[in-house]
């Protein structure tokens, strides 16, 4: 139903929790709480496939090799700003991953995505790059955000998104059909402010408590 590179993460929790973001009457706290969480949940999905490798460990028994995370090749890039909110969800599982920020912001009367920011973390060819952002809207942010990861060098790409509509989905998985896409719900439809419906309203506005 969905492209080879897309995966819904069809999950109770995750579907429970994305009921409750998209209630209107979710107040800031409660918001960034369950971005995070579910952030936690799909990232627990996402990274089933890090790379292992066996250490050497002594337990109070004896000496072992044991399967632990390979390296510390991991980066966690939010699209700034509604992806910070689901950044501290990857962290709790990935604590020593390394965090990089793109800056954008979708022009009101267009919808195109303006870059303001960017920074990520070097060498970044060698690591498995997380892009979170929770709402795949055109698809234009996301496309953007991971044509600057690769004109940067980067070649292992997860992108993360809470909701996604079936127009951004297509446009992002068309545009770059090499990354893995993870999304929790995918939502009808695009309005003709090229919001999701039913969505949750402004990603961005609701964890930050402006408007
Ligand atoms: C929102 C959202 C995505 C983008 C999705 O950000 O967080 O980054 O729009 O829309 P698209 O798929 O059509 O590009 P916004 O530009 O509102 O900025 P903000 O995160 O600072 O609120
Ligand atoms: N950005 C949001 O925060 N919400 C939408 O529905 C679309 C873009």
């Amino acid at each position: 139903m969905y492209p080879e590179n897309v995966t819904v993460i069809n999950h109770p929790l995750v579907q429970h929790k994305i009921s409750m973001l998209r209630d209107i009457h979710t107040g800031t706290n409660e918001f960034r709480r369950l971005t995070e969480e579910i952030a936690m949940l799909m990232g627990y999905e996402a990274l089933r496939d890090l790379p292992l490798e066996d250490v050497e460990i002594t337990t109070p028994l004896e000496t072992c090799m044991t399967p632990m995370i390979a390296g510390k090749k991991l980066a966690v890039v939010p699209i700034l700003r509604a992806g910070l909110g689901m950044v501290s969800g990857i962290l709790a599982l990935t604590p020593s991953a390394k965090v990089g920020h793109i800056g954008l912001f979708r022009d009101p009367e267009t919808h195109e995505p303006h870059e303001y920011y960017c920074k990520l973390p070097d060498p970044i060819d060698l690591r498995t790059i997380v892009v979170t952002d929770p709402m795949l809207a055109t698809g234009g942010s996301a496309v953007a955000a991971v044509d600057f990861i690769k004109q940067h060098g980067g070649k292992t790409i997860k992108f993360m998104s809470i909701i996604a509509a079936p127009e951004g989905l297509e446009r992002l998985s068309k545009a770059h059909s090499d990354i893995q896409i993870y999304c929790g719900h995918v939502d009808r439809q695009l309005n003709e402010n090229a919001y999701i419906c039913p969505g949750l309203g402004d990603a961005g506005d609701r964890i930050f408590g402006t408007k």
